[in-house]
């Protein structure tokens, strides 16, 4: 494997002493879609916000992009700027992500940020509107729209910018099926074959959803990764999905 998007060594985080990461070992390669799968509370979220610096490590190592991925490391504001310019974090709740008067705005506001000029802005933020299907949207408030449209905006807002890596907390959670499947095919459209470079990490307990996005599966279990391979080969392994959860257990 070429030098993986993140590496993660005897990982442990808990939350006031409740464990969340119970010595977790994974890499997640470059280039491909990972789908992190696990029950409710089997640490996906806080894996996540580790990857984005949005929590720390609180035993063992986490390397991003070749680089040690530490609160000190990051204290220097250009590498702070520069791994968010690399990583992309689109959160499970889309209310805690848009902020802005409208949809253009929201599209909008990383590229001024980058003081990206006017008309490239203008340019790229049209074409992110009709790619996700909301141009028609342009002028509405992000908070009044419904769930899907609101995830559609949250994902745009983050890939304007283009980022390397993409990590995504549950992005069909919550979804209608039609609201679910616009999710899925753009990520189907905008990762993969069509982009190589771009790495996507998403979490999920929908096995469909992994089936029909990922190219690399990671099972989380307690905190820890119990399994990782190619999805054909662990959707077909009743007996992990079972006792992890994301299979109802059946009886004969
Ligand atoms: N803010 C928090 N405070 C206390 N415990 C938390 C907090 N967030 C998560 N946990 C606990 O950490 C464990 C892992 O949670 P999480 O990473 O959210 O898992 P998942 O996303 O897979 O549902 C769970 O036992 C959960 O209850
Ligand atoms: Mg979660």
């Amino acid at each position: 494997m070429t030098d993986p998007a993140f590496r993660l060594r005897d990982v442990q985080f808990s939350y006031r002493g409740h464990p969340a990461l119970t010595g977790l070992d994974l890499d997640l390669p470059r280039g491909r879609r990972t789908a992190v799968l696990g029950a409710n509370g089997s640490g996906k979220s806080t894996l996540l916000r580790l990857l984005d610096a949005l929590q720390f490590a609180q035993t063992g190592r986490v390397e991003a992009l070749g680089q040690p991925l530490t609160e000190a490391a990051l204290r220097d504001d250009a590498a702070a700027i520069a791994f968010r310019r690399r990583v992309g974090f689109v959160f499970q709740n889309p209310d805690v992500q848009l902020f802005c008067p409208t949809v253009f705005d929201e599209l909008a506001f990383g590229p001024l940020q980058m003081h990206w000029p006017r008309d490239r802005i203008r340019a790229r933020v049209a074409a992110l509107l009709a790619d996700f299907g909301l141009t028609g949207l342009a002028d509405r408030p992000p908070h009044r729209l419904s769930g899907g449209e609101k995830k559609r905006v949250a994902l745009a807002s983050v890939l304007i910018l283009d980022p390397e890596v993409l990590l995504l907390d549950e992005p069909t959670a919550a979804l209608d099926p039609q609201a679910s499947d616009d999710i899925v095919a753009a990520l189907q459209r905008d990762f993969g074959a069509a982009n190589p470079a771009r790495t996507l990490i998403f979490s999920t307990h929908d096995l469909d959803v992994v089936a029909r996005i990922a190219d690399h599966v990671v099972v989380l279990e307690d905190g820890r990764a119990v399994a990782a391979g190619a999805p054909a080969e662990l959707l077909a392994d009743t007996a992990l999905l079972q006792r992890c959860r994301l299979l109802p257990a059946r009886s004969g």
